[in-house]
């Protein structure tokens, strides 16, 4: 008997409509809020010290003793597991002088300040300070450690909270780990990994990953393979800051490409064994081929080595669920494909940011090269270091001309300068971008005390 392809996974009770602004109070967007320091003192204080950062991967964490640390703006905290498995985040300050005592990621017994010689075991406890018996207040050996932070995992990410009392991490992402639970993403690889400095404010990133309504104008490469008509998506939003975009993965029937110009929809077809002239029309291609490939995946999966497909649901086999993490974190969950990008501000100018790019793909049996969607085919292996990298109107990161994050980086210092001018006083938003001024009534909860 066929198996019934349901098109649609159920909602989590907690959704609310991301397409409809009444959800919203309507608080204005203004232009401050991406260059005034005085605004950006109040995210610091208000928001960045109470929320869950991310880290870096379980995977850069293998073996008790390494490590990986994540400068934030003018801080500093290192995540280190532990001889018993588990992982301890430390703040990054000597506890002799407060120097800074490591960069980087990389593996150790013992942590050593460069600056006199103090050691400290993987749990942060002092194991050596030289004239350990000429302290007053007592030898620090044994008796003082690093100030340790909250931390966690989730989704093969090491998180981390500034923040004793913030509530807990499966707490702050409710519900996402529910809502992605049939994906394996502790077993995606790290395949490419950026790090690209950004003239514009970090909330440009976070509005630009909540809308897809810039898809068609900034990103023409996209509506053949993933569906852009507004109707047939679906926008969600949850309470705690959160929201996605859920598309077909599917070409629009609104937008064409030429005839005769090669499409990309039916090399996925043909990757699942069916034929994309078997159908008597584009859309009849469209709308039952997507079914057929549900159908086909589902089938297939197992001897052609997708064991990743083994628990997910027939959306989540061909469709785009792009989904962003208040405050900065957006994640793209695509059936082969985990697609990380963050955004986090310049430790001194609020016009500045720094944007990070992870993309992760599912292992798949015999393959040794993997589509990375955001910056070519790559090797199947994980990356150790980031490429650091200046936007610079493109020039500091020229191989990636033409990808879809690239385009969106174009964007950005027009998108900036724009907030200066006085003839922008708030975003004009269709339903669509709804989430937009979500993010940025969340945020002002985080910073008028009402979370
Ligand atoms: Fe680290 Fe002195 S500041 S040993």
């Amino acid at each position: 008997m066929m198996e019934r392809i349901v098109t649609e996974a159920p909602r989590h009770p907690l959704t609310l409509d991301g397409r409809d602004a009444s959800n919203l109070r309507g608080d204005p967007i203004t232009g401050d809020r991406y260059w005034s320091r005085e605004f950006a003192q109040k995210e610091w204080d208000h928001m960045w010290t109470r929320i869950w950062h991310v880290a870096g991967r379980t995977a850069e964490l293998a073996e008790p003793g390494d490590y990986v640390t994540h400068n934030f703006m003018k801080e500093s905290v290192i995540c280190v597991r532990q001889d018993d498995g588990s992982i301890k985040a430390f703040y990054n300050s000597c506890r002799h002088r407060g120097m800074r005592f490591v960069t980087g990621s990389s593996s150790v017994n013992e942590f050593h300040c460069p600056y006199h010689g103090w050691r400290y075991g993987k749990d942060g406890v002092v194991t050596y300070a030289q004239d350990g018996h000429d302290f007053s207040q007592g030898d620090p050996c044994g008796k003082l450690k690093l100030r340790e932070l909250r931390c966690d995992t989730w989704g093969g990410f090491v998180w981390y909270t500034m923040d004793d009392s913030a509530p807990s991490l499966a707490e702050f992402l409710h519900p996402i780990p529910e809502v992605y639970q049939n994906y394996p993403m502790d077993t995606a690889v790290r395949v490419v990994w950026y790090r690209i400095a950004i003239n514009t404010n970090w909330k440009f990133v976070t509005d630009n990953f909540s809308e897809s309504y810039h898809t068609r104008t900034a990103h023409p490469q996209v509506p053949p393979w993933i569906d852009q008509d507004v109707d047939t998506a679906r926008h969600e939003m949850w309470p705690g800051g959160h929201g996605r975009t859920v598309q077909p993965m599917r070409p629009s029937l609104s937008d064409r490409l030429p005839e005769g110009v090669p499409h990309p929809y039916d090399f996925i077809l043909r990757q699942w064994g069916i034929d994309p002239e078997s159908y008597a029309s584009y859309e009849e291609k469209a709308m039952q081929g997507w079914l057929d490939l549900k159908a086909a995946k589902r089938k297939l999966w197992k001897e052609r080595g997708y064991l990743h497909y083994e628990k997910m649901n027939d959306e989540e086999l061909t469709d785009s669920p792009h989904t962003v993490i208040f405050p900065n974190v957006t994640i793209s969950f695509l059936p082969d494909n985990i697609i990380f990008f963050r955004s986090e501000p310049h430790p001194d100018d609020p016009e500045k940011s720094f944007f990070d790019l992870w993309c992760m793909a599912f292992p798949v049996e015999g393959q040794a090269e993997v589509e990375s969607i955001m910056a070519g085919p790559k090797p199947l292996r994980e990356v150790e270091q980031p490429e650091i990298r200046e936007f610079d109107g493109g020039r500091g990161v020229a191989e990636l001309a033409g990808q879809i994050v690239y385009q969106d980086m174009e964007l950005a210092e027009g998108m900036q300068a724009g907030m200066h001018s006085r003839g922008y006083q708030d975003a004009y938003l269709p339903g669509q971008e709804t989430r937009i001024r979500f993010f940025h009534e969340v945020l002002n909860d985080y910073l008028e005390g009402r979370r």
